[in-house]
């Protein structure tokens, strides 16, 4: 029993270091390599499914064969990964205002393998045009000279007007608000729950938890909206109880991490509301 927790903590480091510790490898384009990648860089956000997360982030499953359909879609996808995109995006009806955080970090090899995975994974290969080619190393290797901003990928996200500006997304809008009492609470629920993996300085937690803070939480949060934050530690937070809080318990969690991160407190709630959470960026 103690030995098999342990190994599971163990399993959630290691998954957790591969995450933040990146090898490249020439031969990283087989669809095994590119599960790992998957696993380790893209789940937490379009999860394993690939069915994405309501209000939060876009599905890959389905998506995937129709984004590379479009005119010069598959090149908009090689640059979504290495570059990031930031904008207002709408998938079958659903608007999503976040931003995907930029993978060059990354090889050429484990984006091309983790691309060639997507293509194949959650039922897309069936949906794959006729002529699809794998992609390769090369390919990713040629949209990565072009250095381009997560913005710069938006304008060119098919269907998009060159110039198209994402300050006019959703995500634009409001200021964030939550108050010290209500970062209070949340850093009273935060101690019972949370601090056994994540710490109680938010980056020195014993279990594999990610940081909260610092350039790893800018980096996954910082250009998207609170509605994200918000929707992925509802998901997925505590990993033995997922959704297990109320609203507003995860609202408070919500509003102790961006305390912690420097956000300025006011005097209003952050709300429970996902449509004014959308509008709320966290981008400074
Ligand atoms: C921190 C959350 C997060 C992670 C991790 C993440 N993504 Fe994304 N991804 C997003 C969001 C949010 C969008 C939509 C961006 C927008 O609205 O501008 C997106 C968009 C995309 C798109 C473009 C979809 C479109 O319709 O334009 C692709 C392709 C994609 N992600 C693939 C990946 C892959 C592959 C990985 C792993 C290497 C990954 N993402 C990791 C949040 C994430
Ligand atoms: C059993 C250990 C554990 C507990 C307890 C836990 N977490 Fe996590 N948390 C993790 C792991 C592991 C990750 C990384 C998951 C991934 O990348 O797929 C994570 C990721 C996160 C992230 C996203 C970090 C990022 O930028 O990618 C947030 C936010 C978060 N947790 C909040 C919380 C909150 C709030 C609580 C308490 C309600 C909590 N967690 C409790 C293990 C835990």
């Amino acid at each position: 029993m103690r030995t098999s927790f342990l190994r599971s903590k163990l399993a959630i480091a290691t998954l957790t270091l591969a995450a933040i510790a990146i090898t490249p490898s020439a031969h990283a384009q087989s669809a095994d390599a590119g599960a790992k990648v998957y696993a380790a860089n893209c789940a937490a956000c379009h999860q394993a499914s690939g069915a994405g997360l309501p209000g939060a982030f876009p599905p890959l499953a389905g998506h995937f064969p129709s984004l590379l359909k479009q005119p010069d879609g598959r090149n908009y996808i090689a640059k979504a990964v290495l570059f990031g995109v930031e904008g207002s995006i709408t998938v079958n009806g659903a608007t999503f205002a976040g931003s995907m955080p930029p993978w060059k970090a990354l090889s050429d090899g484990e984006l091309a393998a983790v691309l060639n995975y997507v293509g194949t994974a959650f039922d897309n290969k069936a949906q794959l045009p006729a002529d699809f080619k794998p992609y390769t190393a090369d390919d990713l290797k040629a949209a990565r000279a072009q250095a381009l901003t997560p913005a710069a990928v938006y304008a060119q996200r098919p269907g998009n007007k060159a110039g198209a500006a994402p300050a006019a997304s959703a995500a634009a809008g409001a200021p964030v608000t939550f108050t010290a009492a209500q970062s209070a609470r949340g850093k009273e629920t935060f101690q019972h729950r949370c601090t056994d993996c994540h710490g109680s300085t938010l980056d020195n937690g014993e279990f594999g938890g990610a940081p909260l803070n610092g350039g790893y939480f800018k980096n996954h949060w910082g250009n998207g909206s609170v509605a994200a934050l918000f929707a992925y530690t509802k998901a997925k937070m505590p990993p033995d109880r997922p959704g297990g809080l109320s609203d507003q318990t995860y609202a408070d969690l919500v509003a102790y991490l961006l305390d912690e991160n420097g956000y300025a407190k006011g005097d209003k709630e952050l709300p429970t509301d996902a449509q004014a959470q959308a509008g709320m960026s966290l981008k400074r």
